[in-house]
């Protein structure tokens, strides 16, 4: 009766497929899940005061931002954008010495997104807003300034204050890639803390540092000994630059590439904190504008040809984590000579390091609570190495068959490591 039945080998194979497609279907889905709720009207200023009285009631065109009013000066005139009121909180936080101690990083907060719509935003950027707000509000002198900078606010500062990247940030054909970019420059232009807007602070960063961050360690590899002293000084300098490790994996096995990093020891970009003009932010940013210029010299005069071109390098390498650990990878070991493995926490259960006036954080920083399974070393949000948690992974991406069967590949088989990570 049946003629169009499928050899017996085929048929067998059948559910089998059927069942990896699902588990990739809900893999996609697992990762990309998003909560919508529906709320009247009063709910948002009860529930999340300061982010609708600090953005949502102030917010302008290019942005929102709050600067302690202990800070002010009455003899500075009120900024007319974002730009400028963040110029203003860069001269008042250095008058008044407003930094994160043991560093010269002002306690200036820093996120983008792209409204200040409060409804329009999911519980998770609603609630790590709020609590970097209520940080910033705090009585005393850990009060700090806040902006939140909006796609206008972003193009001010790149066309103010750093012209030669204009050019190149408006080609990037991804959100995410332009968001990376601006992150790097507005703590390299205006210094402070940048946190992504789904990450939830634990600690607020005028209590980031103490005496044990700063403390000189040992690579015991090669015995040589780092700290806060520059090579062929003897004074204790401030640290002007904190990047924490996401990835942290042993170098001399494939679980680096299989869960889906570049380099077994590396840095994120979801929270960093730098004073203003870092030689490593500097060097990201050269970097990132000789690759842009290669891939796109073949197709000069050609548009389209450059997004196309631009659309095939992946984010990650260009703009992304990759990119910073290779800028700070490559400063550290010419500058200090440092074995860039030697920051990996697996054997010491996690510190942090500092080398020079560079300062990485361990895991437990900003990627708490993974978990036991591929945790490398993360320690629970509870742990008092916990600053920052980071909720809501890849906000910005639409998920993609192809990128999300590379990256289950990876992970659950170990296979497809040159599996394309871009669409
Ligand atoms: C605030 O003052 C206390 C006491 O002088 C000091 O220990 C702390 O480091 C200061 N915090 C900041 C952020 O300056």
């Amino acid at each position: 009766m049946i003629s169009y039945s499928l050899p017996a080998s085929k048929r067998r194979r059948q559910p089998l497929i059927l069942a990896l497609l699902l588990l990739i279907a809900l893999w996609s889905w697992h990762s990309t899940r998003s909560v919508k709720a529906t709320r009247d009207e009063g709910f948002y200023p009860e529930r999340y005061p300061l982010a609708w009285k600090h953005v949502s009631l102030a917010s302008t065109r290019s942005g929102a931002w709050y600067i302690p009013p202990e800070w002010l000066d009455p003899s500075e005139p009120a900024p007319r954008n974002i730009l400028e009121a963040a110029q203003l909180a860069q001269r008042l936080a250095v008058k008044g010495n407003h930094n994160i101690p043991y560093s010269k990083i002002p306690l200036i907060i820093h996120q983008t997104w792209k409204d200040t719509d409060l409804v329009t935003w999911k519980p998770d950027v609603l609630e790590g807003v709020e609590k970097w707000l209520t940080y910033a509000t705090a009585a005393g002198n850990e009060s700090m300034a806040y902006f939140l900078w909006l796609d206008e606010g972003c193009r001010q500062l790149v066309s103010g204050l750093q012209p030669d990247l204009a050019e190149y940030v408006d080609a990037m054909p991804l959100m995410v890639e332009k968001s990376d970019v601006f992150r790097i420059l507005v703590v390299k232009l205006i210094g402070g803390v940048y946190g992504d807007v789904d990450t939830l602070p634990l600690r607020s960063p005028a209590s980031w540092l103490d005496e044990k961050d700063v403390s000189a360690w040992t690579d015991p590899q090669t015995g040589t000994t780092y700290s806060t002293i520059a090579r062929g000084s003897s004074v204790k300098q401030p640290i002007e630059l904190i990047l924490g490790i996401e990835g942290d994996n042993r170098p001399d096995t494939d679980d680096y590439w299989r869960m889906g990093y570049n380099y077994p020891v590396q840095l994120t970009q979801w929270a960093l904190a730098s004073a203003p003009n870092h030689p490593i932010l500097k060097s990201f940013v050269s970097n990132f504008a000789a690759m842009v210029k290669e891939v796109t010299r073949p197709y000069e005069g050609d548009p389209k040809a450059i997004k196309n071109a631009l659309y095939r390098v992946d984010p990650i390498e260009l703009t992304g984590p990759a990119a910073v650990t290779l800028a700070t990878k490559e400063w550290l070991e010419k500058e200090t000579g440092l074995r860039w493995d030697a920051l990996t926490g697996l054997v010491d259960h996690g510190r942090s390091k500092a080398v020079g006036d560079t300062l990485i954080f361990p895991i437990t920083a900003f990627s708490p609570g993974r978990g036991k399974w591929h945790g490398m070393g993360s320690k629970p949000i509870t742990d008092p190495d916990a600053r920052v948690l980071h909720r809501a992974q890849g906000s910005w991406k639409r998920p993609n068959l192809k990128v999300e069967f590379g990256k289950f590949c990876r992970t659950v088989f170990g296979g497809c490591r040159d599996w394309s990570r871009v669409p």
